[in-house]
């Protein structure tokens, strides 16, 4: 059914102005100052959005939805995290598929893409993990870039001997990427230091989750990105730096800029509005906030909103990586090194970016738009069919009520898991009606949409 979103703000990456804005089938058609409904085709929908934000749909570029990770899975399927990504106002995803050192790339290609055909509700694509890089990888990487869209790699400097690729492999990856004009994404935190810190936090006692952040400081993730910076130089591969939690780590990215570096910088909400305090909590709680890199301490928040608004950071994703506090996140109670990381957000990423960011006073909407949705689109081949609200593109769309007050809370959350790191915070805003390709999927905040309406997107490598 046609559909109009009449009298709302429409605000883009570049610019905002109101408008109304038509779709037919599953794309933008017009944007006009002013269209009227009677000269529709009958049967049009008409949204008003009179006092209402309109937004391309938001894009996240860091999500883990199956994760078999530190001896559990993540805990949502397709289903769940997508349901909650779209009630968050977020239309397409970016999932890491992330395969141990044994798992063939191509069989890892089919398990995650099985997974997302099976469940997803909102579109998705996948960075693809590579942990080791041999003749084999290197044929079956080439198929999936070339015949299945895959754009992105992703690679672990950390979790040493679990998903961390050698620096002897790093460096053909690299080249291959290049080669094959492929953005590498990377977790850059170096290994061997944190595991020597774990080792020796252990021996002298210190188990519990607040000390998660001292074996693995700041120190430890700007030599990460230091490193990952080196090998780009000498490769000229392009280059993206995951959930970046602190200054000197920006750092680095930006001296390497400086060098002629081609590296982005992506940040991820646990990061901009949780500290190492959460750690600390009594009660072994503190393990629900075990993420790496670690939640920082809060002085690391203003250097980080600084960066998004000079974008030097370009994107702001989730790192959704649900594990329950109840039988998992326990898994550590005698040692931090044994609780799974990771923090769910994919829900809340939008709302806690308009509070904290928007209503903060920190950023103004369209750098919201930029780096929650249009940047993620640029980067990863995925411009201007997603990322914008213009005409040809996806009709993605979020209206969204920047008046709406609430706190957070887990009996909200769409995420199986069970707890949220939010909970009882505040929250200004929210993604009222979510419309995915011409479809209505949310409305007052509730997810109606047909399960499995999600679209896998190839793309091409565009670097
Ligand atoms: O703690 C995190 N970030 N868990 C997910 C895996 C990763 O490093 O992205
Ligand atoms: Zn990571
Ligand atoms: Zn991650």
């Amino acid at each position: 059914m046609p559909l109009l979103v009449k009298n709302g703000l429409v605000v883009n990456a570049d610019s905002q102005r109101r408008a109304d804005v038509f779709v037919e089938d599953e794309t933008i058609t017009r944007i006009e100052a002013a269209i009227d409904p009677a000269e529709l085709p009958e049967g049009t929908e008409v949204i008003d959005a009179t006092d209402r934000l309109v937004f391309p749909g938001f894009i996240d570029p860091h999500v883990h939805i199956h994760l078999p990770f530190m001896g559990t899975n993540a805990i949502d399927d397709h289903d769940s995290a997508t349901r909650a990504a779209l009630v968050g106002g977020t239309t397409t995803i970016i999932e890491m598929i992330c395969p141990g050192p044994d798992d063939e790339p191509r069989t890892a290609f089919e398990t995650w893409k099985g997974l997302a055909e099976d469940g997803a509700n909102c579109d998705y694509s996948f960075h693809l993990s590579v942990v080791r890089f041999d003749a084999l990888a290197d044929r079956q990487i080439r198929e999936l870039v070339a015949e299945h869209g895959v754009a992105s790699f992703k690679i672990f400097l950390a979790y040493k001997g679990a998903l961390d690729i050698a620096d002897s492999n790093l460096i053909p990856l690299l080249e291959l990427a290049r080669e094959l004009g492929v953005i590498v994404t990377a977790h850059c935190e170096n290994a061997e230091a944190i595991d020597a810190m774990q080792r020796r936090l252990l021996a002298e006692g210190r188990t519990g989750p607040e000390w998660h952040e001292p074996s693995r400081p700041r120190s430890v993730e700007a030599s990460g990105v230091n490193h990952l910076c080196t090998f780009a130089e000498l490769t000229g591969a392009h280059v993206y730096i995951v959930h970046t939690s602190c200054e000197a780590a920006l750092d680095q990215a930006i001296a390497a800029r400086k060098r002629g570096v081609d590296v982005r910088v992506e940040s991820v909400i646990p990061h901009l509005v949780l500290d190492d305090t959460c750690a600390e909590r009594p009660g072994f709680e503190g393990a629900k906030y075990v993420m790496s890199p670690p939640l920082r301490d809060a002085r690391e928040h203003e250097p980080l909103w600084r960066g998004i608004a000079d974008r030097s950071i370009s994107t702001i994703g989730t790192d959704h990586a649900p594990f329950n506090f109840g039988d998992q996140k326990t898994m550590g109670r005698d040692a931090f090194t044994a609780i799974p990381n990771g923090i769910p957000s994919i829900q809340e990423r939008v709302d806690l970016v308009h509070t904290h960011g928007v209503d903060a006073g920190r950023i103004d909407l369209q750098t919201m738009v930029d780096a929650c949705s249009t940047q993620a689109a640029k980067i990863f081949g995925l411009h201007p069919r997603k990322g914008v609200i213009a005409v040809g593109s996806d009709a993605d769309l979020v209206i969204y009520d920047p008046s709406f007050e609430g706190t957070f809370d887990v009996a909200d959350s769409l995420s199986k898991t069970d707890y949220s790191g939010y909970q009882g915070m505040r929250r200004k805003g929210r993604s009222e009606t979510v419309i995915l390709r011409g479809r209505t999927v949310v409305r007052a905040g509730r997810f109606v949409g047909e399960a499995g309406g999600g679209r896998y997107l190839p793309r091409t490598p565009s670097h």
